[in-house]
């Protein structure tokens, strides 16, 4: 796992806008998969700065959801169908034909999760996912305890993530308590995985992540199973890291052709 410490969100955010304008220079088509929440916002924003200076060609990029609420009315501002539409999609200016996502309305959500994990594999896989961190060391809506080998599926969410997501809906009551989520052996299956993580909320989840010892209580330490797994946080994020001088060591002294 690779740990680099950049001052700032718009750091974190500019230099994974950069790995993933890299990887479309060699996979035009690549299917990267994104994740919602505030944290991840910064990417988009350069990302979409970069196609508008012409630093990048993402015509032919595909993206895909990692999690989706269940049960919010079609079209909700705040499904995270929605939110990727209008964070992600339409300021890439991409077509909604470039989109996967599950259907958090279905009748049949298990049918509904199954049919997202074979439209993932039968789209190649996903190359790049994009991941933030809850509180609680979840990934995507991996709640603690989650199978590390667990399949896209229904999950029921706890009471601290619906109230760090209340601040998107009206009043907690509106936050729904279920939820669609790529499973943790879905998300290991993409090629490379970037989480971003600011401010010092998240860091003594980061810490257990990286630095902990590998349990499904801790969702994101999945990670550590990963051969190509990233995490970018900025120093507020960091402050719990024991590792953190040799993380910013590493970094500083990386060659430039190896990428993230
Ligand atoms: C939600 C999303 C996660 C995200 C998390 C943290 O639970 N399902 O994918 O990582 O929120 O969000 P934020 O970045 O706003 O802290």
């Amino acid at each position: 796992m690779e740990v680099v410490i950049v001052p700032d969100a718009a750091a974190g955010g500019e230099l994974i806008a950069s790995a993933i304008a890299h990887l479309l220079t060699g996979k035009p088509d690549a299917l990267l998969g994104v994740a919602t929440g505030s944290t991840p916002l910064p990417i988009y924003q350069a990302l979409a700065t970069k196609v508008r200076q012409g630093a990048v060609d993402v015509s032919r990029a595909r993206v895909c959801q990692l999690d989706e609420y269940v049960g919010l009315p079609a079209g909700h501002p705040e499904s995270y169908r929605s939110v990727v539409l209008r964070e992600v999609v339409a300021p890439l200016g991409l077509s909604e034909d470039a989109f996967l996502g599950p259907d958090g309305g279905a009748a049949d959500i298990a049918a509904a999760c199954a049919a997202y994990d074979r439209a993932l594999a039968e789209a190649g896989g996903v190359d790049l996912q994009l991941l933030g961190i809850g509180t609680d060391g979840h990934i995507g809506f991996n709640e603690p305890c989650s199978s590390l080998a667990s399949r896209t599926r229904i999950k029921t969410l706890t009471q601290q993530t619906r109230e760090d997501n209340a601040r998107f809906f009206d009043s907690l009551d509106e936050v729904p308590h279920h939820v669609i989520t790529q499973g943790i052996g879905t998300i290991l299956e993409a090629r490379h995985l970037v989480l971003l993580a600011t401010g010092e909320a998240k860091a003594e989840a980061v810490a257990l992540s990286v630095e902990g010892p590998l349990s499904a209580l801790v969702p994101a330490s999945a990670l550590q199973l990963h051969p190509h797994a990233t995490v970018v946080v900025d120093e507020a994020a960091a402050s719990e890291l024991k590792l953190a001088d040799y993380f910013r060591a590493t970094y500083a002294a990386k060659p430039a052709w190896q990428h993230l």
